[in-house]
């Protein structure tokens, strides 16, 4: 059965909000043929590329973005300055000629930060850009898309220009859907066919800038061809462009601590599963029931026990875990995060002449609510709409201008909104 399952179109919204202008892109330019679904843009590139950004500085960066996931900051920083400062040296004619490209994989649960940090990092560096959902995809590419449309994707975000469209960032989201033997959801065959498909892609593929599947586009091009004015490229070559996959991974974990219990239990010699199990739990360095600590631990074995292909995991030499999100760190997401969603809410206010001042108390008790949703900083947007919903709905026909955000307001928000308008009859 072929997939038909397709991405979630996924407006990726600026978030240099205060990036000095030395280092902000230009505003996103329009692509000149419409956005596929599934597939987003943040950064239209420079006219010309320049990279001169060091790795520190690409995390400080990240920083004022992305609270924690320090490891993954670090991980990403290196591998984008390899991979950047390689384009750069290839452009200035000093190629190294053997370079195998840095592709990434980003793991870790969902909402913790890793779309944000690939959006934040694609914004600062000024490349094209293109996010997909791997689920979209088939192995024929007749239902859902083809891997190959990625790249046409990221031909069109440069502004049709095959020498910026060759240096991009595609950031595949959900690739642990692409699993065979996932834990819970079976995947069909497909899985595997759109593996075997992007291989092609993630290493040096020239790629067909028309679609074969695309009737309409093979016959303009034939048209323009007669007419003289053909493209002066027809193919598009994947070697300098940045793969960037990530998923959840939900189950890994288990893989990774059953593994690591059998090592051990071979390792004793002494048989005895249990046995084991006591001896690791004893060891203090050893922490199986915490996923972070698992996760660290991958290896390929794990990846290819899990379903993905052995070369699929091959081309992607960077590895990196995104730590799940703990109440500090949400708190930290609320009031430090230049992305803060307290931001939103400012702004929403704002714009009926409401003030809205987040006292800290108050933003303790929103982590604290979102931490139990166990979706990482998504919780605190399904939090904040729970909470916000009737001030939004009654405030902006009031003569309430102004009001706090306190713990008792998070958990009673009906009742002190009764109190605010009650003040203000
Ligand atoms: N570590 C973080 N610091 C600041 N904001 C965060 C962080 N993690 C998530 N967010 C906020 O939550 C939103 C969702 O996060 P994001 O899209 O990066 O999740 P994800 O890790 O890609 O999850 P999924 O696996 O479900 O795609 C972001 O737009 C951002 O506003
Ligand atoms: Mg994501």
């Amino acid at each position: 059965m072929k997939n038909t399952l397709s991405g979630h179109p996924e407006t990726l919204g600026p978030v240099t909000a205060g990036v000095p202008d030395r280092i902000k892109t230009p505003p996103a330019r329009r692509a000149e043929a419409a956005p596929k679904p599934g597939v987003a843009e943040t950064a239209a590139p420079s006219k010309v590329f320049h990279f001169d950004l060091r790795p520190q500085a690409i995390a400080r960066h990240l920083d004022r973005f992305v609270i924690g996931q320090r490891e993954a900051k670090k991980v990403l920083s290196v591998a984008l300055c390899d991979h950047f400062q390689h384009v750069r040296m290839a452009q200035e004619g000093k190629s190294t000629p053997h370079y195998q490209k840095q592709n990434v994989l980003l793991l870790g649960p969902t909402g913790v930060g890793k779309t944000h940090l690939i959006r934040s990092a694609a914004e600062l560096i000024g490349v094209p850009f293109v996010k997909a959902d791997a689920t979209k995809f088939s192995e024929t590419g007749y239902v859902g898309g083809d891997v190959d449309d990625l790249v046409r994707d990221l031909y069109r975000r440069s502004g049709n220009d095959p020498k910026k469209a060759e240096h991009g960032i595609i950031y595949l989201d959900e690739v642990d859907k692409l699993a065979t033997r996932m834990p819970g959801a079976g995947r069909d065959v497909s899985g595997r066919g759109v593996q075997t498909n992007l291989l092609k892609l993630m290493e040096d593929g020239d790629i067909p800038l028309v679609s074969p599947n695309d009737m309409t586009g093979q016959l303009q091009t034939a048209m323009a061809a007669m007419r003289g004015g053909a493209p002066a490229v027809d193919t598009l070559n994947t070697r300098h462009i940045l793969f960037i996959v990530s998923g959840a991974f939900s189950g890994i974990a288990d893989l990774i601590r059953k593994r690591l219990l059998l090592s051990r239990e071979v390792g004793t010699k002494k048989g005895g599963r249990k046995l084991a199990e006591a001896q690791v739990k004893r060891d203090p360095t050893q922490r199986l029931d915490d996923v972070d600590w698992l996760l660290a631990r991958m290896t390929t074995p794990d990846l290819i026990e899990y379903g993905l292909e052995p070369e699929f995991i091959g081309r992607l030499p960077v590895r990196v875990a995104c730590h799940g999100l703990d109440e500090e760190d949400l708190f930290d997401v609320l009031r430090k995060s230049e992305s803060s969603l307290i931001r939103q809410y400012e702004q929403a206010f704002a714009a009926y002449d409401i003030q809205v001042e987040f006292r800290d108390d108050g933003l303790r008790r929103l982590a604290q609510l979102a931490g139990a949703e166990a979706t990482g900083a998504r919780g605190l947007m399904t939090i904040c709409e729970r909470v916000f919903r009737d001030l939004k709905f009654r405030l902006p026909t009031s003569r309430v201008k102004q009001f706090t955000v306190t713990a008792s307001m998070v958990d009673n928000p009906v009742a002190e909104l009764r109190k605010l308008l009650a003040a203000k009859r």
